[in-house]
């Protein structure tokens, strides 16, 4: 009889907030939380009020710094990529969302919670995984299951007979389906559905487009500390100010969007666009630092899980044992991953220049052409061959050319 609802006060929620209370006779308790998508929450907070929730029920958290440094940067050192190009802005958020939503029902005493993602999706998955890995007896409300608000205009039509008010260029058909965080913002759907035709320029939302960017190139540094970015042109930021500066001088420089058809867990391939300007900088710093750092066998192991990891986020196992050793064993690999990454940025493109750590493996003494230093003596290399190509020779003397 008490629901705690996932609410952005955009349209959809709020349909779902009066649905809810009508549907189900419930008290309805709202969770905004800014994730740094950039609105207002206020008027979600108005918005509540005005359809009757009890002002100790509305609840609204600034979890920007909680997103960054707990979710996002343990997904940055794993160097978590779906499907080889997808950096899960849209997963990572999911999990937090959904343990701050079981936190607020403990504090009310709600015996369900409920979301406005639709059955189509991952994002039904993600949330659900998490209020059942942190609430197993939680009751769980997806209205987009259950109600027969199919159409915009059903949606649209519900709202008005209910007093909610429908902002102007939400009354035509809205052209495709976004979610934004400090990370990303993806959008999906209506014009972005045929994945012949490329994405319109009004889609793109929060970086520049490469050929306007300026001419140019521009050089930053970026500090890494066990694994963590913690300093940007060597001025130390908290975890959600690092990030909004790298999106800054991402989207000037028209950094991070991806163009992608990927397979969603419930079996449909979908077309989204992501713009993930930060994030795109973040990703190859990391792998920057991590080249001088790692040693071989760590680093190629590393290789190895981060598509498991990054499959096991995508389909919403955030809270699953599996992660947590994965995550385990990345996190031990970090320690020594410290030191200062250079970056280029221009034009679409981000390029490590140059790299340093006070820990680093890299020995120009060892490497160079010019002189031996004597720590690697080439007479080794022709045994080292030798026995390498013990089975190719058995092979060749068997098998002949
Ligand atoms: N396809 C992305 C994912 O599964 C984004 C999903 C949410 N995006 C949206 N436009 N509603 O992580
Ligand atoms: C949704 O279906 O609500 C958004 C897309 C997704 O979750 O994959």
């Amino acid at each position: 009889n008490r629901v705690v609802l996932a609410y952005s006060g955009g349209l959809d929620t709020s349909v779902i907030l009066k649905w809810l209370q009508q549907t189900y006779g419930c008290e309805v308790v709202t969770f905004t939380a800014d994730l740094g998508q950039g609105e207002e929450l206020e008027p979600a907070r108005a918005k509540a009020v005005m359809m009757g929730v009890k002002p100790e029920h509305i609840f609204i958290e600034d979890l920007r710094e909680e997103f960054v440094r707990d979710y996002v940067f343990p997904m940055m050192r794993a160097n978590a990529l779906y499907e080889g190009l997808y950096l899960l802005g849209t997963s990572i958020a999911r999990p937090l969302i959904a343990k701050k939503q079981i936190e607020i029902a403990r504090k009310v005493g709600a015996d369900a919670v409920s979301h406005g993602a639709t059955g189509k999706g991952n994002d039904q998955v993600r949330f659900e995984l998490g209020y059942y890995a942190l609430a197993p007896d939680i009751r769980i409300i997806a209205p987009w299951r259950e109600w027969d608000l199919n159409s915009r205009e059903a949606l649209i039509a519900f709202a008005e007979s209910h007093q909610i008010p429908v902002s102007k260029d939400k009354r035509g058909e809205s052209p495709f389906s976004t979610d934004a965080n400090l990370l990303h913002t993806s959008s999906e759907g209506k014009v972005l559905e045929d994945p012949w035709n490329e994405v319109p320029d009004y889609v793109y939302s929060r970086t520049d487009s490469p050929e306007t960017a300026p001419d140019t190139p521009q050089y930053i540094t970026i500090d890494f500390e066990a694994g963590d970015p913690v300093a940007v042109d060597g001025e130390a930021l908290s975890p959600a100010s690092l990030l909004a500066r790298l999106n800054d001088l991402g989207k000037t420089h028209g950094i991070g969007r991806l163009d992608l058809v990927e397979n969603r867990f419930v079996g449909m391939k979908s077309r989204g666009m992501y713009e993930t300007p930060g994030g795109t900088i973040l990703h190859l710093a990391h792998r920057g630092i991590e080249q001088i750092t790692l040693d071989r066998g760590a680093a190629h192991l590393k290789d190895e899980l981060a598509p498991k990891y990054a499959q096991l986020l995508y389909n919403g196992f955030w809270f699953s044992p599996e992660r947590e050793m994965l995550q385990a064993a990345i996190d031990h690999s970090q320690a020594k991953v410290s030191g200062t990454v250079r970056l280029k940025l221009y034009k679409g493109n981000v390029g490590v220049v140059g790299r340093k750590s006070p820990n680093s493996l890299y020995s120009a003494g060892i490497v160079t052409f010019e002189d031996d230093a004597g720590a690697y003596d080439q007479r080794d290399a022709a045994g080292f061959i030798k026995l390498n190509a013990l089975r190719l020779r058995l092979l060749g003397r068997r098998d002949g050319l």
